[in-house]
């Protein structure tokens, strides 16, 4: 029973879209019409500058390291961790609360992934902020950090739940990322700090 609750709960604390309620507030605008679309820190940045950006940011990270908290107090499953921190994340993707359009699920994974195994998610960010330090692509630095929490997770064996959960979440961002890949390939996606 305990269990379940803590998936219910991640699920839902997922669901709280820190971008959108924060740009409601500032600005009575809804993030969603404006920028990339995206319900998230990278266009917060883009619509509402640096100050929102970051509260929304640390917000993310924070509910997915609160999921596997609560996973943790509920149960030492290895399993259970796993599926809150999927239930997370698949809560700020795809939100009750907001009709389920949600975000991209990055800052949520990191903040997810960095409690559940802190050394592979610490070098695949170093990895992929290099990478948008060199492209200045947010969404490339996303989806690298994405694709090599799997190989960070495997190479340092960790254990095998964790690395299939990091494949699902893996699968989730790609698929979150479609338009991002297609403008990426075309030349047209937006650049950090570009208007
Ligand atoms: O984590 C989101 C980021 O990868 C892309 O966001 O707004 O540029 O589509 P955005």
């Amino acid at each position: 029973m305990q269990s379940v609750l803590a998936i219910v709960v991640s699920y839902l604390l997922g669901s709280i879209s820190f971008s959108f309620i924060i740009a409601k507030y500032i600005k009575g605008i809804d993030i969603r019409k404006h920028g990339s679309g995206n319900a998230g820190a990278t266009n917060t940045l883009r619509v509402l500058g640096k100050g929102p950006a970051i509260a929304v940011l640390s917000l993310d990270v924070l509910k997915g390291m609160v999921a596997i908290w609560i996973a943790m107090w509920a149960s030492d499953v290895t399993w259970l961790a796993v599926i809150c921190g999927l239930a997370v994340i698949a809560g700020h993707n795809w939100p009750v609360f907001f009709g389920f359009r949600g975000g991209k699920g990055i800052a949520t994974t990191i903040g997810a992934m960095a409690t559940l195994c802190f050394l592979p998610a610490l070098f695949a960010g170093i990895i992929a902020i290099i990478s948008i330090v060199f492209t200045r692509y947010v969404s490339l630095g996303s989806l690298i950090f994405a694709a090599l929490l799997p190989v960070f997770i495997a190479i340092m064996g960790r254990p095998s739940e964790i690395l299939i959960g990091s494949i699902i979440i893996g699968l989730f961002a790609f698929i979150r990322h479609r338009s991002n890949i297609v403008k990426i390939a075309r030349g047209k996606e937006n650049k950090l700090g570009a208007k």
